[in-house]
Parts: structure tokens; C-alpha cells; sequence
């Protein structure tokens, strides 16, 4: 059954946070068409986001990390209830979200807010957030205010007119945490795709002449063997200034990739073909245009697959030590 979590979002001593989650729940179970389950920060303890690499990568180092995700993963969908601290949401729910990416994306969330003027301010930085995660935050929103829906400002009470409301806003969580369950996620780009990707940006940026777009395919600290001297080009600086030095030789300039195949593992890949650096040179006539051997190694980095090193060769004829520049794949 679809299961949805209802996330207190504040853990202050005689937080109001727990008597909001406990009416929504109360309401909820009525329903029947899912699951609800109360999740309190205070039953998961999170220290200051110390992991070391960005959520985005799945790679928990920390249990308590993993002990989180494995709840989050396992509901479809979610009411996040949040005070408003300072016109946003705690730090403790902030904390607590960024901590995770893939167990919160594509999933149903609805905004439950509270604060002296309803904790609109908070809402909307919330529903930012999990927007920015891909998370599918339903319209319907209930804000409720400290001094009318708070007996003395500390014991919950809502106006009746949130009823209505909060079963709206369920009724829409449940339905697209439903659908999300049944529909099954799009592919995601395969590994081997996004290799050819970085390809393609590497010939794009050579035809736009663009050494930001080049700079951002290399790792920093990339090892270029590339076909003109000296022996080594050490550093994403030194690869550009190879680069830019192509633009100054052409007008016009393109990069062609033949017989192009990936080999990908875990978070390192390689790809080997056959390229062809060729354009018009400023007094107009036709340049380049040798193939040449490429290889390019990836290393996943921070998700994202960045070159490096590569290298570049054209066959030696080893009777003259010539380079052979006048064969095609
Ligand atoms: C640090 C702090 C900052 C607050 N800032 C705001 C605010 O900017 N706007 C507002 O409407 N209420 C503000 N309040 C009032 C809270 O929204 C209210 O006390 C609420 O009950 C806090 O949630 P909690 O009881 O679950 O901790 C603030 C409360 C605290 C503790």
C-alpha cells in the first residue's frame, strides 16, 4: 500500500510541531486509501550534514546517513510540517533534507505550515527546496496561524475551515504518490550515454570556440598526452591554453569523432576512436584535417564524468620515425 510519511519539522523542547503532525495524522488514518506514518526528526538524530561528497552521488559514507535514507526510501510520499523560524524553515528540517537526493525526487509532497502569520514565508522556501529536488509539491498548502488556530498560542486547535483543506491536500498527495508508485520511472541516462554526451560537449565547445565549456569536461588536475609537445600537459589550465592555441591557428574550426566506444565501469571509464581537427585558417585556405588515435579516460567525480586524461597519437613509421598522418578509419 502507498505509504505516506508526515515529517515534523521542528525539535525544539515544546515545539508545536508534534500537536500539527498528530492532527494531520489523526485526519489521514480516516482515509484508508494509504498508509500514514509520523517521522520525527527527534528519532533520527542527524549531526551537521558531514557527509563528504554531495547527496547527489548516493554514496553515504556515514550510517546514520544510510539509517535515514532507508526511511525516507521507504514512503512514496510526504507532508512536511514546518514552522517558520526567522521567515524559513528550521535548520533541523533543512539539515535533514540535505542530507538525501534520490529518496526524496519524484515523490508526492504537501506543505503543512504554521507561525504567527501562518508560516507562509517558510512554506514557500520549503516548496522552492523540494522543487529543486524534483519532488512533485501538490498546490494545495494549509497554513495555520499561532493566534487563531493556537488556544493561548500553544494548544493546537484548528479552524474548521482547515478540515476541508488538509483533506484536500491529502487527497493530492495520495493520488500523485499513487501514480508515481505505478508509473515506473524514466530511464535515467545511461552511464555510456553520458560518455558520448561529454563527446559531443567536447565537439561543440571546439566549433564554438568556447574554453569555459572545454574547462568544464576536465578534471582540475587532468594528465593531457596530447599530440603536440612537450610530453605532458599537466592541469585543466595547461589543456586549455593547448586548446586556445588551436583557435588562434583556425577561423574556423571543427572537431569530428569516428569509431567512438565507451567502456564504463563503477566511476571510472574510458572511450577510444579516431578524431579529426580540421577548419579554415585565416588566410582562408583548408587546415588539419589528419586522423588522429584519441583515448579519454573518465573519472566520476561529484556524479559527473570528467576527462582525466587523454591521449592523443598518430602510428610512427618506424623506419623514418615520421608520424603517419594521411590514414583514415
Ligand atoms: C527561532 C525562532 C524564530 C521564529 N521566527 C518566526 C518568524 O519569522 N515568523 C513567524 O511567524 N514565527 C516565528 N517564530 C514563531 C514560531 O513559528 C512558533 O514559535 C512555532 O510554534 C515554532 O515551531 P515549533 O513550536 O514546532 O518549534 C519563531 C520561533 C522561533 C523559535
Amino acid at each position: 500500500m502507498t505509504r505516506i510519511g508526515i515529517l515534523i519539522g521542528s525539535t525544539r523542547p515544546g515545539r508545536r510541531g508534534d500537536q500539527v503532525a498528530r492532527w494531520v495524522h489523526e485526519r489521514a488514518t480516516r482515509r484508508g486509501d494509504a498508509e500514514f506514518e509520523v517521522i520525527d526528526l527527534l528519532d533520527h538524530p542527524l549531526p551537521h550534514l558531514d557527509e563528504p561528497l554531495p547527496a547527489l552521488t548516493g554514496r553515504y559514507q556515514h550510517g546514520h546517513t544510510q539509517a535515514w535514507a532507508d526511511t525516507i526510501s521507504g514512503f512514496d510520499g510526504f507532508v512536511m510540517v514546518t514552522p517558520e523560524y526567522n521567515a524559513s524553515i528550521p535548520g533541523v528540517l533543512k539539515n535533514a533534507i540535505d542530507y538525501l537526493h534520490a529518496e526524496w525526487t519524484h515523490k508526492a509532497v504537501g506543505m503543512v505550515s504554521y507561525g504567527a502569520r501562518g508560516g507562509t514565508h517558510a512554506a514557500r522556501q520549503l516548496r522552492a527546496l523540494c522543487e529543486l529536488l524534483q519532488m512533485a509539491a501538490v498546490t494545495p498548502q494549509l497554513a495555520l496561524s499561532l493566534h487563531t488556530d493556537f488556544e493561548a498560542h500553544s494548544v493546537l486547535k484548528p479552524g474548521a475551515h482547515h478540515i476541508g483543506a488538509l483533506d484536500t491536500l491529502l487527497d493530492e498527495v495520495v493520488a500523485r504518490s499513487v501514480a508515481a508508485r505505478t508509473t515506473p520511472p524514466a530511464p535515467r541516462e545511461t552511464d555510456e550515454a553520458a560518455i558520448r554526451r561529454r563527446i559531443d560537449g567536447i565537439t561543440d565547445a571546439i566549433r564554438a570556440k568556447d574554453l569555459e565549456g572545454l574547462r568544464r569536461l576536465y578534471a582540475t588536475d587532468v594528465v593531457s598526452f596530447d599530440i603536440d609537445p612537450p610530453l605532458q600537459h599537466l592541469g585543466v589550465d595547461a589543456k586549455l591554453k593547448n586548446w586556445a592555441n588551436v583557435f588562434t591557428i583556425f577561423q574556423e574550426v571543427t572537431y569530428e569523432v569516428r569509431d567512438l566506444m565507451p567502456t564504463v565501469g563503477e566511476d571510472l571509464a574510458f572511450a577510444h576512436g579516431f578524431g579529426r581537427l580540421s577548419g579554415t585558417l585565416p588566410d582562408g585556405t583548408a587546415g588539419g584535417g589528419m586522423w588522429v588515435r584519441a583515448t579519454f579516460c573518465f573519472r566520476k567525480i561529484d556524479g559527473e564524468w570528467l576527462i582525466a586524461h587523454d591521449q592523443v597519437s598518430v602510428p610512427l613509421d618506424i623506419r623514418d620515425g615520421k608520424g603517419v598522418v594521411d590514414l583514415e578509419p
